[in-house]
């Protein structure tokens, strides 16, 4: 059995690391030499809008799945078109790939988000800020990550130089949310129809990007997780979804609003491959190769700490501790970029507490 994967950082090298066991090999499409899971199987350098390139790529692939949305919509729902081998489909990055149609996709589906207002030129700024009110975030509509391409918007004044400041594209107007928290919800759902969900995490953000995760999230009532599970089956009934889906939630005085969705293995369940029964990678392979799903239960209680533009040097020392699991991507460093991540598991929040705070005193971070 041979799985393409669509991208070749971080998330397939930990798909190509989980499938290994299911004794699955492995090739990887990517536009750029030395990518992080170039490292563990064959490579094809390409360009993913090259269509005889694509098609090849799935000719030569029993499976085809991908680890970033940004691709080119209409050639993957062509090549697969008549093929249930990409999965998740072609469908959901029509919904996904822009931050509006996103939006509209929960509003259709009765699932709440921040009040939210399309700015498709420099003109609609003023309706935008008028209608949703201040203070707000501004979005590119496209293309955004780890909290690139946004703007927070505290007075009007400062609404007067966005359009030019965020590129001159399209882009969509948030009212600002002062949520109590951010959770998230990744679920899997295989080829059956049948889902299953990880408990809620709550994820703290450090200037747009994710810095730490603790799963399961403290606090969470049963109707919570459950209100969470039931925005992921209407998604995934919706569109026939087969892989993992995570969402991204505020919790809002007694609201849970969705802020957005990855069609993808997601880096606030990458705790799971030490912290639950059977990880949110192996899942997902699970799904898409028609096999029966693992149980996403936690062992435990676990914190999931991102390694931000540099590698403590004191690494080495961590891989020693127990309960303490390094994962370095062999990326080379750059500010504000993801180079790995260190989960914590113990038996209890309070050790974990512990546990937390001295990595965090042995790396300085
Ligand atoms: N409407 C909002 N109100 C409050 N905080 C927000 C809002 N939108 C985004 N944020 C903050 O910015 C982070 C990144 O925004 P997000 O929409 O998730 O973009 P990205 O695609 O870059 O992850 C969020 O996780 C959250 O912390
Ligand atoms: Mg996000």
């Amino acid at each position: 059995m041979k799985v393409g994967i669509l991208g070749g950082g971080q998330l397939a090298q930990m798909l190509i690391q989980a499938g290994r066991e299911l004794g699955v090999k492995f090739e990887v499409f990517t536009s750029e030499q030395g990518c992080p899971a170039g490292q563990l199987a064959e490579v094809t350098v390409g360009s993913f809008n090259d269509q005889a390139q694509m098609v090849a790529f799935f000719k030569r692939n029993h499976f085809i799945t991908y680890e970033n949305e940004n691709l080119s919509v209409e050639l993957l729902q062509s090549i697969s078109e008549n093929s249930s081998s990409l999965f998740p489909s072609a469908n959901i990055l029509e919904v996904i790939s822009a931050r509006f149609s996103q939006k509209q996709f929960f509003h259709h589906l009765g699932i709440p988000t921040a009040p939210v207002f399309f700015v498709e030129n420099s003109s609609d700024v003023p309706s935008a800020l008028e209608k949703v009110g201040v203070p707000g975030i501004f979005k590119t509509n496209r293309l955004g990550y780890d909290g690139k391409g946004q703007k927070q918007i505290t007075c009007l004044a400062e609404g007067v130089t966005v359009w030019n400041d965020l590129g001159s594209v399209p882009l969509v107007y948030e009212q600002w949310i002062p949520f109590e928290r951010e959770l998230s919800l990744v679920a899997c759902r295989d080829r059956f129809g049948k889902m299953v969900f990880y408990p809620l995490v709550e994820n703290i953000h450090k200037k747009g990007i994710l810095e730490l995760t603790w799963a399961p999230a403290e606090n969470v009532s049963p109707d919570l997780q459950r209100l969470a599970e039931s925005y992921a089956v209407s998604v995934c009934q919706k569109i026939n979804y087969v892989g993992v889906l995570a969402l991204e939630l505020f919790q809002w005085g007694t609201q849970l609003l969705i802020n957005e969705m990855a069609s993808r293995v997601h880096n606030t369940g990458h705790w799971s491959i030490e912290g639950a029964q059977t990880s949110q990678f192996e899942n997902h392979l699970r799904a898409g190769l028609g096999l029966s799903l693992g149980d996403p239960q936690p062992c435990g209680y676990s914190a999931m700490l991102n390694l931000i533009g540099t590698i403590p040097a004191q690494i080495e020392q961590l891989k020693k501790e127990i309960g303490v699991f390094v994962h370095l991507y062999g990326k080379n460093p750059q500010p504000g970029r993801k180079l790995g991540h260190i989960t914590v598991v113990s038996e209890n929040t309070h050790s974990l507490k512990d546990k937390l705070n001295r990595v965090r005193g042995i790396c300085g971070i």
